[in-house]
């Protein structure tokens, strides 16, 4: 690899990293040539109660699709998360809570995590909950997420979280699928100084939700809120009422540990079902290597709980290796834009693991408030949720991690459960820009659109060959669409929705979404979400929606918008479907840009032409390719000449 772009391993990583580079290639490849023997082996990091004797049972063939992974072992996640590190870290703090404003944080004891989470636990078999159980999490970034999952954990119920950023309606519709009897939410949310009214939104989500039985309410404002009489309760309340200590309940590693909703390309969001015993090797044994996670080391990932980030490596992945994590309640630029770099100097925070749009924000305000703190803790810095461009990452590693810490630039989706292309530490020569190359045991294979495998440096759609334990094993409720979703596209593999490049060095470069689901700020969003709440508008007759390059949010949102015969297309309309969009899904949703369409592209029999509306969106009107097929090739001019995106 003699590439001036390239990277190479700092001598002193490779020395103290768990692997370096040929121990990777050696780990690498005994993973694949024997993962049954690799993955009995490091199956054991985690305590089990009974011990598994099989190891993988897998078919990836559609007409018989199983994934099981330690079938016949049983345990607890949560108590692998807190009590087996009771002995030797009673007093050693499990989460670092920073707040919304600067002047609150909380160190959180592994001993005290376990009287939280039993409590909660209490408290939630107190209003009925029990194994199976689906129980709905919309809470801000506050412990009480936290001890919430690890209670349901603890009890054998399934958590669902749902971000507190989205709608009411987007929360009916997730509590309704799951059919959860228990929500858990708070009077407020505080992000940058903003309340966010989640008791509010919870209420009106739950005149869709009959089957809600009760609502536990976390104060975390004191603001003011309706109250429900019998539905309602104060988590506080109930938890002076209950023991401090909860038996965890003995699960099956094929019982499911949660559900957690995700766009696709089209439908409603799919209740995506991770189990309990791989996706608790797989999320532990990825936050080590990958992190590079030595005892002692604070670790701060930025994500929210709401997304899988948060469940696989803010909770599951670093508490069950004993680690601190820190938990953040507000936003990077609040009180201002040195707010990350405060927290990391404040907590000495060794590794940093955030969003390529959080950094590009940040860079757009210059090095100064970064310059302004000192970062000497850092040794790792860490990247997710949408391919990072190489100018950002060069000033992330220049500007925050002055040169010395690696980034490991980690690719990995809801569905896998955790991180299964990455660069690790110590073993991997970075490329910015790369995803680099595989975890262990992760077979990525790249094919072309008849499902032919590519081999050598190409580009393709990309698949997964075999399972890994962290791998999700079904939609829940509906089996089949696990099957259609991402088992029938190319036969025989994993799909995921995603078109990568290998170059001669065997690195994955990333190249975004080849279906209908764009990356607004590493957040997925299904086209056909934004269109359906487009056209609930009234005045709304038809509605196509694309993603665009934006500087900042990666992708932003661009709606073509057709209106009912009659209704006139002003500014003010413009305005209010936006926030009719935010209304209905939530802010991450919000159209950047609305372009008036008298007139879809459209085929003869009706499709919609979407790569015509994307070249037009991306301002390259002049590249559209063949339009001979469309119905009315005169609709393409207006769509041209009233264009929105410009740049
Ligand atoms: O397109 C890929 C992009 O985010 C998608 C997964 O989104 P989600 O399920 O919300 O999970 C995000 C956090 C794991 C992927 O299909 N993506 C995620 N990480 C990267 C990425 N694209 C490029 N590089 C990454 N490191």
């Amino acid at each position: 690899m003699s590439d001036a772009s390239v990277i190479p391993i700092r001598e002193d990583r490779a020395k103290s990293a768990w692997i370096d580079e040929k121990g990777y290639f050696d780990l690498y490849e005994r993973s694949i040539k024997d993962p049954d023997g690799f993955w009995a082996e490091h199956g054991k990091r985690i305590d089990w109660i009974k011990p598994y004797s099989k190891v993988k049972d897998i078919s990836f063939d559609r007409n018989n699709l199983h994934i099981r992974w330690f079938e016949d072992g049983t345990l607890n996640v949560a108590a692998n998360c807190i009590d087996r590190h009771l002995a030797k870290r009673r007093d050693q703090v499990a989460i670092i809570w920073e707040g919304d404003d600067p002047s609150e944080h909380k160190n959180i004891t592994y001993g005290q995590l376990h009287e939280e989470v039993c409590r909660f636990a209490n408290v939630l078999k107190a209003q009925g909950v029990k194994k199976g159980d689906r129980v709905t999490i919309y809470l801000p970034m506050i412990p009480e997420a936290a001890y919430a999952m690890l209670a349901c954990a603890r009890i054998g119920a399934i958590h669902s979280v749902v971000f507190g950023g989205f709608s009411p309606d987007a929360l009916a519709g997730r509590i309704v699928d799951c059919d959860s009897t228990v929500v858990v939410t708070s009077d407020e949310g505080l992000r940058g100084g903003r309340k966010v009214p989640l008791k509010a939104n919870t209420d009106e989500a739950l005149k869709k939700c009959p089957g809600v039985k009760s609502v536990v309410v976390v104060k975390r404002t004191g603001g003011k809120i309706d109250w429900a009489d019998g539905r309602d309760v104060w988590y506080h309340e109930a938890a002076s009422k209950v023991p401090a200590d909860c038996p965890p309940e003995e699960m099956k590693a094929e019982d499911p540990l949660f559900i957690l909703y995700t766009s696709g390309s089209t439908g409603s969001p799919k209740g995506v079902l991770h189990t309990s015993g791989g996706y608790l090797v797989y999320t532990s044994m990825t936050h080590q290597y990958v992190f590079d996670y030595h005892e002692g080391d604070i670790y701060w990932c930025t994500a929210d709980v709401g997304w899988v980030t948060g469940h696989s490596y803010i909770v599951y992945g670093p508490l069950a290796n004993g680690a601190t994590t820190l938990m953040f309640e507000g936003v990077p630029n609040y009180p201002d834009g040195s707010r990350f770099w405060q927290v990391v100097d404040k907590h000495k925070v060794n590794t940093f693991y955030t969003a390529p749009t959080a950094i590009r924000a940040l860079m757009r305000d210059g090095e100064e408030p970064v310059k302004k703190t000192n970062r000497k803790s850092l040794r790792l810095l860490g990247s997710v949720g949408e391919p990072i461009n190489p100018e950002a990452w060069l000033w992330y590693y220049r500007v925050v991690g002055d040169e010395k810490s690696p980034i490991v630039d980690t690719w990995w989706q809801t569905e896998t459960g955790g991180i299964l292309i990455s660069p690790l530490p110590g073993a991997t020569p970075l490329k910015p820009g790369s995803a680099t190359r595989p975890f262990f045991g992760v077979l990525p294979v790249l094919v072309d659109h008849e499902g032919n495998e590519l081999k050598g440096a190409t580009e393709g759609n990309l698949c997964i060959a075999d399972s890994w334990p962290g791998q999700m094993r079904t939609v829940y409720g509906d089996h089949q669409r696990f099957i259609d979703t991402y088992f029938s596209t190319f036969l025989g593999y994993y799909f995921t929705g995603d078109g990568a490049r290998r170059d001669e060095d065997g690195y994955y470069w990333i190249t975004g979404r080849v279906d209908d689901v764009i990356n607004v700020s590493g957040h997925r969003m299904g086209t056909a979400e934004v269109e359906s709440a487009l056209v609930a508008h009234p005045k709304v007759a038809e509605a196509a929606v694309v993603g665009y390059p934006h500087d900042i949010k990666g992708q932003g949102i661009y709606a073509y918008v057709t209106l009912t015969a009659g209704e006139e297309p002003t500014e003010a309309l413009r305005k209010e479907l936006v926030q009719w969009v935010r209304k209905e899904i939530g802010p991450i949703a919000s159209p950047d840009l609305i372009q008036w369409a008298p007139g879809l592209p459209k085929t003869r029999s009706g499709k919609i032409m979407r790569r015509i509306l994307r070249k037009i969106a991306a301002n390259e009107y002049d590249a559209l390719g063949d339009t001979s097929t469309l119905a009315d090739p005169g609709v393409v001019n207006d769509l041209i000449e009233n264009r929105m995106n410009r740049a």
